[in-house]
């Protein structure tokens, strides 16, 4: 099982879902985890079985809030390994309804936030050999119906995984995405299809086997992050249950 042993890794999303199966596992591999999500309750209750590590509340939308916290990490616990990029939101909407505040805020969770905290985290990355992992979604490579903002900063992260990993070829960073199917998570269960919407149409997006549970998606994420993953760079990891094979 690959080990995270004396790594610090930055994981967002952390208080929910996938965010908090993964801070749980990265701190059972020895990992210090710091944890960035919206709603501080639920980031306390989280980390309250987390061996080291810290957490704080932000909007990931903020360029100068996501700055603060990889400097408050490596401030705190004098290195960053890992830079794991979970945090996202996904509203079905019709799109001749999407408003011009929906479309930004699509974008601003699900691309901006993980392209700020990847500049900022990029330096003390390429200082320690260290690795990011993008979170994108089958959306991410496939389109999805009601979804056009959130499939549209999808992709744009796997471009934007793609890129850093062309760019920053001669060192020893190492940058992936990973690319769920559908997870049982609160984001899962408070999905609320458009008014007349079309389900054979959203249920192209099941995977043949089922939804799978956040954990079997953390796993990959570990892998990913881990020295294991020596050999692993620009990769696009769909992690689908079986969606993926045709
Ligand atoms: N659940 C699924 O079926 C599924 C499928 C494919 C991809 N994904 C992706 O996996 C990731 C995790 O999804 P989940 O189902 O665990 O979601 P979730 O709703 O359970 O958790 C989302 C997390 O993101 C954080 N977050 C949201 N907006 C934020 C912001 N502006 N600033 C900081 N943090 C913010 C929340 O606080 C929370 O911790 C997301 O990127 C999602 O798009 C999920």
């Amino acid at each position: 099982m690959s080990s995270l042993r004396d790594k610090v890794a930055l994981i967002t999303g952390a208080s929910s879902g996938l965010g908090a199966e993964t801070v749980r596992l990265f701190s059972r591999k020895g990992a210090t985890v710091f944890g960035i999500a919206r709603d501080s309750d639920r980031l306390a209750e989280v980390f309250a079985d987390v061996e080291t590590g810290a957490y704080r509340s932000l909007d990931v939308g903020s360029a100068s809030a996501c700055r603060d916290a990889v400097e408050r990490c490596v401030a705190q616990f004098g290195q960053l390994d890992a830079l794991i990029n979970i945090a996202g939101r996904h509203q079905m909407r019709r799109t001749e309804a999407v408003t011009d505040e929906d479309w930004a805020e699509d974008l601003a969770v699900n691309l901006n936030g993980p392209f700020y905290l990847c500049r900022a985290a990029l330096p003390h990355l390429l200082a320690r050999g260290g690795a990011i992992v993008n979170v994108g979604s089958v959306a991410g490579v496939e389109g999805q119906a009601y979804s056009a903002g959130y499939c549209a900063a999808k992709h744009g992260l796997i471009g934007l995984t793609r890129a850093l990993a062309v760019e920053y070829t001669a060192d020893r960073l190492r940058v992936n995405a990973v690319c769920p199917g559908g997870m049982l998570t609160p984001q899962l269960e408070q999905f609320t299809a458009p008014a007349g919407a079309d389900f054979d149409l959203i249920m192209r997006t099941a995977s043949p086997r089922g939804m799978m549970q956040p954990l079997d998606v953390a796993k990959v994420i570990a892998f990913l992050a881990s020295d294991d993953a020596v050999a692993v760079h620009g990769a696009v990891y769909r992690v689908d249950n079986g969606k993926g094979a045709g």
